[in-house]
């Protein structure tokens, strides 16, 4: 059985860590894309990973390229084309340069890989995979935007940073949009199916949920050019390996809610089962009323910045 093919669109800070994640698990054979002038630095790229394998044994080929007829046949492709923050802006102000770029990925990705499953990374990710969604033509099960597991990863060890516990244990998952409304859900959340209010006071596990809805933002100010990268290569790799594995995963996801959760013909961070069949199911449960005041907020921030992409 010949390995899988996964491809990188994008091929900078979180491109460059996700490759070599991929690697060290042997997912499958890695293709990083980048701007045609690019092409050399991402060939140089892989060639640095391809030199790292014998240290781990890990047989899995890579290639750079500015081409996209180099990723023809991809099984999974995760795209973090698009810049990224810088102190003092918002992701939405991302919004206009970014989508141009999202056009121009999709459009190619419907041409040269148009069976595979797409996970979205690039700011503001909620409209972003939204266009993706719409311009690609792609079914909504093959689209997916990554947010959900790094807004879910930075919750837990926020919680696993205050309690001194593993962050193993730590079991949370944030919802919504990926931005200040998002929705750290800490009437869910346990340390080994203890849950979170038997562990720590209101006002810490307030603190934790406020912490989690800054700290993209957080980590821009602190790095002074960029945002974060490493978990958000951690997450994509966590949804490459879930689809290609058909681990049947829950990983909140921004997703194409049809109905669920009362929201129809939008993406949003939702608890999503991702195996072989890419989004295979929402999963739903029932929300309290000040949780449903919070998914409504979410939900108009994430309509208020679609309808600018004229999409
Ligand atoms: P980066 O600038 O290091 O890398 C982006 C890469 O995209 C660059 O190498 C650039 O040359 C490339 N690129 C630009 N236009 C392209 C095109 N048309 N085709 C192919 N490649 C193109 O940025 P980064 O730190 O890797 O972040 C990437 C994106 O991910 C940004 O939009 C950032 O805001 C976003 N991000 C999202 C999350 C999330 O949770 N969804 C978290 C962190 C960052
Ligand atoms: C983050 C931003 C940049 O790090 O999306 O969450």
């Amino acid at each position: 059985m010949s390995r899988k093919k996964i491809a990188l669109i994008g091929g900078g800070q979180i491109g460059s860590i996700l490759a070599l994640l991929i690697t060290q698990k042997e997912l499958g054979d890695v293709v990083i894309l980048d701007r045609p002038d690019f092409s050399d630095p991402m060939k140089g790229k892989a060639l640095d990973i391809m030199a790292l394998r014998p240290h781990g044994g890990y047989d899995v080929n890579l290639s750079g390229t500015g081409d996209y007829a180099d990723i023809e046949g991809a099984d999974v492709v995760v795209v973090t084309a698009g810049l990224p923050r810088k102190p003092g802006m918002t992701r939405d102000d991302l919004l206009e340069i970014n989508l141009g770029i999202i056009r121009d990925v999709a459009e190619n990705i419907q041409q040269y890989a148009p069976d595979a499953f797409v996970i979205l990374t690039t700011n503001p990710l909620d409209a972003m995979v939204y266009a993706f969604y719409k311009i690609s033509g792609l079914p909504k099960e093959r689209v997916a935007g990554m947010a959900g597991a790094l807004d879910s990863g930075r919750f837990r060890a926020f919680v696993s940073m205050e309690t001194g516990l593993s962050s193993e244990d730590v079991s949370a998952i944030v919802l919504g949009g990926h931005g200040p409304t998002m929705i750290p859900l800490v009437r869910t959340a346990t340390v080994g199916g203890v849950p979170l209010d038997a562990l720590l006071s209101k006002e810490k596990i307030d603190a934790i949920a406020d912490r989690t809805r800054e700290a993209g933002t957080e980590v821009v100010k602190l790095l002074g050019n960029g945002s974060a990268y490493n978990s958000p290569a951690a997450s994509c790799c966590e949804m490459v390996e879930a689809y290609l594995k058909d681990k049947k995963r829950v990983i909140s996801s921004a997703a194409l809610c049809e109905g669920e959760y009362g929201i129809d013909g939008y993406f949003m961070g939702v608890p999503c089962v991702i195996g072989s069949g890419g989004v295979e199911k929402i999963l739903e449960f029932e929300m309290t009323a000040e949780e449903q005041a919070m998914l409504d907020k979410t939900l108009k921030a994430i309509i208020d910045t679609v309808k600018e992409t004229g999409l």
